[in-house]
């Protein structure tokens, strides 16, 4: 039986083993930005889960663009040197290409993290400012940010284009912005968080425009060959807001920036926005991203299944999915959804008696 799930896939210069992404998940575990031993584990547990690709957890590109003091930044060279640890013996022993996303956290940031409450920083807990497109808070009890000036605009890009060098010399085989979860870029196109009367508001071609000149900007350093992609919204799941018409847009506009994929997520711009909960709720969009937009299409959003994401490929909806919290609670997710379809999957030599002999009622003790 053959699998479209198990199928390689080429971006720019890179060629993928399957069309299995372990999703970016930010472990608030780093030191003033720098990785340690906990994205060490994290990260070689994934390196043999089967994935063709992992993406590392959004890093930041300023200090102040972090969500949480726990997030990994690529802002400086201890944080540089950081990371590069962490993923560097990962990359050797593992079977798994590694990618990376790169983020502001914009209005997001000066937060808790999750397991300490996960709202914004109080007084004593060494809050900084924010920045956003519009001095309009998150929600309830969170910080009003300070509305962009052209000059945090300038400075911003130049953080992501040498965030982006920075992971090319950590030697990533892919890199990708993130532009949604509400968190700066997103913040920037959605009209729900963006209200600003100048060049960077209102039309939808004038809110797109800063996050296309980061995209622009971050791919002209970025090789040909390293394929660049991001992270849009597909619906920012409330009235007013991104629609997925306009995540069409978005793909086509990053497609002619020369981005080579997009990733389908959705929701997070405001506090009491839920997404809804249904299994691969962003399927329908990300189909429609694939077929209208002509890029490279990942899926993400509630696929939990060896079956859902063998469907979801085979089907045409995406040409990639990315499972976040499944990877979680089976690191060799990939493993057994290969086993469960037929599927090929590369095992370290030193765990190859746990392969497919294993399963077969003709193994011998
Ligand atoms: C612990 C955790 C951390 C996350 N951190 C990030 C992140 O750094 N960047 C991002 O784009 N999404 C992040 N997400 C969202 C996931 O990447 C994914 O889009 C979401 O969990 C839905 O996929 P799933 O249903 O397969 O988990 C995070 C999710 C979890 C559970």
């Amino acid at each position: 039986m053959s699998s479209t799930l198990f199928s390689p896939i080429r971006l720019a210069g890179l060629e993928l083993a399957n069309r299995i992404v372990v999703s970016p998940m930010c472990q608030y575990s780093a030191n003033d930005g720098c990785a340690n031993d906990w994205h060490q584990i994290h990260l070689g547990m994934l390196a043999n889960s089967g994935a063709s690709l992992v993406v590392v957890e959004a890093t930041h590109v300023e200090r102040h663009g972090r969500i949480t003091h726990g997030c990994v930044g690529l802002y400086s060279d201890d944080s540089e040197a950081a990371l590069a640890r962490a993923v560097s013996q990962a990359r050797r022993r593992g079977t798994a290409k590694f990618g990376v996303q790169i983020a502001h956290a914009g209005r997001k940031g000066s937060a808790q993290r999750p397991w300490e409450g996960g709202g914004s920083l109080r007084a004593g807990e060494d809050p900084w400012p924010t920045i956003g497109p519009s001095a309009i808070p998150f929600g309830d009890n969170w910080h009003t940010p300070h509305e962009a000036t052209e000059a945090d605009l300038d400075r911003v890009r130049d953080a992501f284009v040498n965030s982006a060098k920075r992971a090319l010399r950590i030697g990533f085989d892919a890199i990708e912005l993130h532009m949604a979860h509400g968190y700066l870029l997103h913040s920037f196109m959605s009209p729900l968080s963006n209200r600003r009367t100048d060049d960077y508001g209102g039309s939808f071609e004038n809110r797109l425009r800063f996050p296309l000149s980061v995209a622009r900007a971050v791919r002209a350093v970025v090789p040909k060959a390293v394929p660049l992609g991001a992270r849009i919204t597909g619906s920012d799941w409330r009235e007013g807001g991104l629609t997925p018409d306009d995540a069409v847009n978005i793909a086509k506009a990053l497609k002619a920036e020369g981005l080579d994929f997009v990733d389908v997520s959705s929701g997070g711009v405001a506090l009491d926005i839920r997404n809804p909960t249904e299994p691969g709720y962003n399927l329908a969009i990300a189909a429609r991203v694939k077929r209208e937009a002509g890029i490279a299409t990942r899926a993400v959003g509630l696929i939990v299944t060896p079956e859902q994401a063998q469907a979801a490929v085979a089907g045409g909806a995406t040409d990639m999915v990315a499972l976040g919290r499944a990877f979680l609670d089976d690191p060799h997710w990939g493993w057994h959804a290969a086993r469960a379809l037929g599927g090929e999957v590369k095992l370290p030599p030193q765990y190859l008696r746990a392969g497919p002999k294993l399963w077969s009622p003709t193994v011998k003790g």
